[in-house]
């Protein structure tokens, strides 16, 4: 129950990758035939995830991860048109992918706004407007949030930042193959997407990059992926990746399925007095459910999950020496105490009703446990 933590790779993915890493295992910038070999497995790949996302093979570039793609987007973005300005708006609920990068940039001499969003978790399109100034060069702000699963007015805001020709970046890590994803109709210049949130291997992302929109490397070395991202590419990975997109495209309706469940799983959790679903109650992930518990704590909830072979997350990001309650729950308004005692349960491919029908059992009686040995219990 934390696919968006991660998922289990897909044995047709595996499959796909095996020949490449001790067969065909040539480096694709060598030309002998090996090497040609490999090249050709890339391209082919490109096309693939190119067609998740209703772009073209061009506009694709490899990286390391979703995280390597975010930072490549902004960063590349800012010191590619530092002449022209220095100001970014993105949204106070984003992924450490995006938000880091940010803050980062604000120590290098960007002004950064980050928007706000509403008690849902949703940023306001007229906000984004009213942020923009003569300077500003980029915006980003996320498809849909990885912790409360909140989907963002991603083509509204496409269309201001089409109209005043700023570059628009959106971190779809969550969405890809979850929901439809089309470069044109969301508007977007550039967009992040990472293998391990669907079902391909982890150490693999991709950078869409519309026609047009330039960026500064970040990575110097031997001019691949088009001299925007220099490295040896990872051949069994990209080949994966391109497995698990074409996998997720044909398996976009089974999300219907998914959603049902995540729909069963909100209603049985709610039973619970005193439990709250933090988020948007349509305008989110299929598989999303995020919850609120008064007078306890998400880690306690995890660990006796966690005791019953039940893997959840919570929305703290927590450390053994510090325990920092999650800015997106902050952001949509939520006292310090009520972020710490929230739970995120992400539905996939292997979950089932009866997995639905295990935990809408057994939490009630954890929830209550917790109660009663809470300090913060009236
Ligand atoms: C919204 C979002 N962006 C970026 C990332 C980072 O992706 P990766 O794990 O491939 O670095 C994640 C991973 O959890 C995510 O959920």
């Amino acid at each position: 129950m934390d696919h968006s933590a991660t998922c289990a790779v897909d044995p047709a993915v595996v499959e796909a990758m095996l020949p490449y890493f001790s067969e065909k295992f040539g480096n694709p910038s060598s030309l002998y035939a090996i090497g040609r070999q490999a090249r050709r497995a890339i391209e082919d790949s490109r096309q693939k995830v190119a067609d998740l996302l209703g772009a073209r093979k061009e506009e694709i570039i490899f990286t390391g991860s979703g995280t390597e793609s975010d930072n490549l987007a902004i960063k590349g973005i800012a010191y590619k048109n530092r002449k022209k300005g220095d100001h970014i708006i993105t949204s106070s609920i984003e992924h450490h992918a995006v938000l880091h990068t940010c803050k980062f940039l604000g120590t290098q001499g960007f002004n950064i706004t980050y928007l706000p969003v509403n008690k849902e978790g949703i940023v306001n399109p007229a906000d984004v407007e009213r942020a923009l100034t003569p300077k500003t060069i980029l915006i980003s702000v996320m498809h849909a949030n990885n912790e409360i699963g909140t989907i963002q007015p991603i083509e509204e805001i496409g269309k201001i930042a089409k109209e005043k020709g700023i570059p628009f970046h959106t971190d779809a890590v969550q969405t890809a193959g979850k929901l439809a994803l089309n470069v044109d109709s969301l508007g977007v210049d550039l967009l992040s997407i990472s293998a391990h949130k669907i079902y391909g291997p982890k150490g693999v992302g991709t950078l869409y990059i519309r026609k047009g929109t330039f960026l500064e490397p970040q990575l110097h070395g031997g001019g691949h992926e088009r001299n925007i991202r220099s490295s040896t590419e990872n051949v069994p990975g990209i080949v994966g990746f391109a497995r698990a997109a074409e996998l997720a495209r044909e398996r976009l309706p089974h999300e219907q399925e998914i959603a049902g469940l995540r729909d069963s799983l909100i209603k049985g959790v709610l039973e619970i007095k005193d439990s709250y679903l933090n988020g948007h109650p349509t305008k989110r992930l299929p598989n999303n459910a995020n919850f609120r518990f008064s007078f306890i704590e998400g880690e306690s909830l995890l660990l006796n999950l966690d005791m019953k072979g039940i893997a959840a997350s919570t929305g703290s990001a927590c450390s053994s020496t510090s325990l920092e309650p999650s800015h997106v729950l902050l952001a949509i308004g939520l006292k310090p105490e009520d972020a710490h005692g929230s739970l995120r349960l992400t539905l996939g491919l292997e979950n089932t009703q009866e997995d639905v029908d295990q935990v809408v059992s057994i939490l009630p009686d954890i929830v209550n446990k917790l109660r009663m040995m809470s300090p913060l219990t009236r």
